[in-house]
């Protein structure tokens, strides 16, 4: 959600450049991870935002994702029917094989008619979508794209599949299903450098983690028998141009033509100018849409402070996160080191985003996130704020009454660390540099 001010800001600054745009998101809008149960209403919470954000940046059309499904049918129904946003999804259907979602949308955009499809992936445990998502099927994506561009072929210029089911399907789908013009790539992680042609169909992915967005720029008006890039377009003239002073001669003119000839072929192809567009911080947030991301987090701290834990998550006596501070009665020197590093400032660093409640967040910033005893979101224990010894050594109590009984961990390994230090939150992490500042070995 980091990105998601400065992606409003891209986004208004394209439009007013560029009035004629269709703004697309092929799916796994709501999250991109699996979600607890006791985290479904914050994350009611936030599709509420989302959706308004993507209301306000201008969004046509998202395809529904396999992962939004666990928001549940319900919610996701009627976050549908309250918003502009349109929600799209051919292949999600009830048993007899309705559509719950609109499975296409036909957009005019530029004087054509765009026909925007969506596509579901199928959840990889069929189990979560039975409980989440009862009464949801989903049918044979290729199958269901068969018959809905079947449907609207004649009647649109482009034909734009929003997919979710995987770079791997899609590529099927390019080779299988004739007469999709464009497949937005979603459902998977893989980001596309570059646009990939696969017979007369463009494949691109649209924004990767909300660091980069996909844009694409396509010029309309020949007969559409394929592609060809802008850039591919400016090497061919400056070949002809090139060639041109050497048309003196007979293989020179042979040669002028014969790239002349291929210049005209382009006539029949579709001229596309793809962009992956990092929005780094020289484009300033979208104030609105950080007032909007306030106000959500406001919210989930006033609901927070309101709402009890699960009877027993708390009083298990036995086994129980003590915190830092118990464990500094007798590793004193540790404990002092320990309160100089930024992991004993952890939570704090939320304040100024007032992220303290945003299950998107503190998961890294406290100790014990969602454990029993841990820090449980709807009743958190002020005493395991910030990345504590126990985050990295195990739970305490055991070791407290007994340590000669009962040992913790000696030396966390680097998967401990990289739960919280993962490539995307910290790129230049080296387990072997950095885990002599957490907790020095020269003190005991
Ligand atoms: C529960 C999550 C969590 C775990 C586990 C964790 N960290 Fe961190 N770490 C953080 C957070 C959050 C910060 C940022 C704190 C701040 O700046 O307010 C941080 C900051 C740091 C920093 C200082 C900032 C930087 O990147 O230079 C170092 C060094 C570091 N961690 C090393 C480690 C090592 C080594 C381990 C494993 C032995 C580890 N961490 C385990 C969450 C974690
Ligand atoms: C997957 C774990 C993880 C999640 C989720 C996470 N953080 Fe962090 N955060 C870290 C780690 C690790 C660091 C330290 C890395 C570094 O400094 O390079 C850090 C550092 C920070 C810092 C201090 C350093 C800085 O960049 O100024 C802030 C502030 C912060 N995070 C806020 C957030 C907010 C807000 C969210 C939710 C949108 C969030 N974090 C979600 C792991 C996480
Ligand atoms: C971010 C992870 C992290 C946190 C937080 C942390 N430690 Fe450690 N601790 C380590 C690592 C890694 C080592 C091993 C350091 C090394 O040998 O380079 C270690 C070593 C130790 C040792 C020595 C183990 C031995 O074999 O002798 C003790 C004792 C210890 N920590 C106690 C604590 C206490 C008490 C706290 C809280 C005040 C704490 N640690 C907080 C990661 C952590
Ligand atoms: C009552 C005093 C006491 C408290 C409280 C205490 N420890 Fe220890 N700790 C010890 C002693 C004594 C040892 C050495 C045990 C040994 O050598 O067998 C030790 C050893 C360790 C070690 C080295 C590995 C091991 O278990 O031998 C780690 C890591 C450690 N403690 C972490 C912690 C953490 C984290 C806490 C807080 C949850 C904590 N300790 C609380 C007394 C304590």
């Amino acid at each position: 959600m980091g990105g998601l001010p400065r992606r409003a800001t891209y986004i208004a600054q394209e439009k007013a450049t560029e009035p004629e745009s269709l703004i697309l998101d092929s799916g796994n809008f709501v999250t991109d991870r699996p979600l607890a149960e006791p985290s479904l209403d914050a994350v009611n919470a936030k599709t509420r935002l989302l959706v308004g954000a993507m209301e306000r940046m201008g969004y046509s059309a998202a395809a529904i994702g396999e992962k939004d499904l666990n928001l549940g049918l319900d919610r996701l129904l009627t976050f549908s029917g309250a918003t502009r946003v349109r929600f799209l999804s051919a292949n999600l259907t009830d048993d007899k094989g309705k559509t719950w979602f609109d499975p296409y949308l036909v957009a005019r955009v530029g004087g054509i008619s765009v026909g925007i499809i969506g596509l579901t992936g199928t959840p990889s445990d069929s189990r979560l979508l039975e409980q989440r998502a009862p009464g949801a099927r989903i049918a044979d994506p290729l199958q269901a794209a068969r018959k809905t561009v079947k449907e609207i072929r004649e009647k649109c210029g482009l034909v734009v599949v929003l997919s979710n089911i995987g770079y791997s399907r899609d590529l099927e789908l390019a080779s299988s299903v004739p007469g999709i013009d464009i497949i937005v790539s979603g459902g998977t992680k893989r980001f596309m450098r570059r646009p990939l042609i696969q017979g007369r169909t463009l494949i691109t992915s649209g924004y990767y983690e909300g660091r980069a967005v996909g844009r694409l720029a396509v010029q309309v008006d020949g007969p559409g028998k394929g592609w060809i890039s802008k850039e591919e377009i400016q090497f061919m003239d400056k070949q002809i141009s090139e060639a041109e002073a050497g048309a003196g001669t007979p293989e020179g003119k042979a040669k002028h033509d014969a790239l002349l000839e291929k210049r005209s072929a382009v006539r029949e192809l579709t001229v596309y100018e793809p962009d992956m567009v990092n929005l780094d911080p020289s484009y300033p947030d979208d104030p609105q849409v950080v007032g909007m991301i306030s106000d959500y987090r406001k919210e989930l701290k006033s609901t927070a402070a309101g709402s009890a834990a699960p009877a027993g998550f708390q009083d298990a006596q036995q086994v129980r996160y003590t915190g830092a501070e118990a464990c500094g009665r007798c590793h004193e020197a540790r404990y002092r080191f320990w309160q100089t590093t930024p992991h004993s400032e952890a939570f704090g660093a939320l304040a100024p985003k007032e992220a303290e409640a945003d299950p998107d967040c503190i998961g890294c910033h406290v100790t014990g996130y969602m454990r029993r005893t841990g820090y449980w979101p709807k009743a958190p224990r002020e005493d395991l704020r910030g990345v504590q010894c126990e985050a990295c050594h195990g739970v305490g109590s055991l070791h407290i009454q007994d340590p000669q009984l009962y040992s913790l961990l000696h030396l966390p390994a680097a998967p401990q660390c990289m739960d919280c230090h993962t490539e995307s939150q910290d790129d230049d992490f080296d387990y072997f540099r950095d885990r002599s500042l957490v907790c020095s070995e020269a003190i005991h």
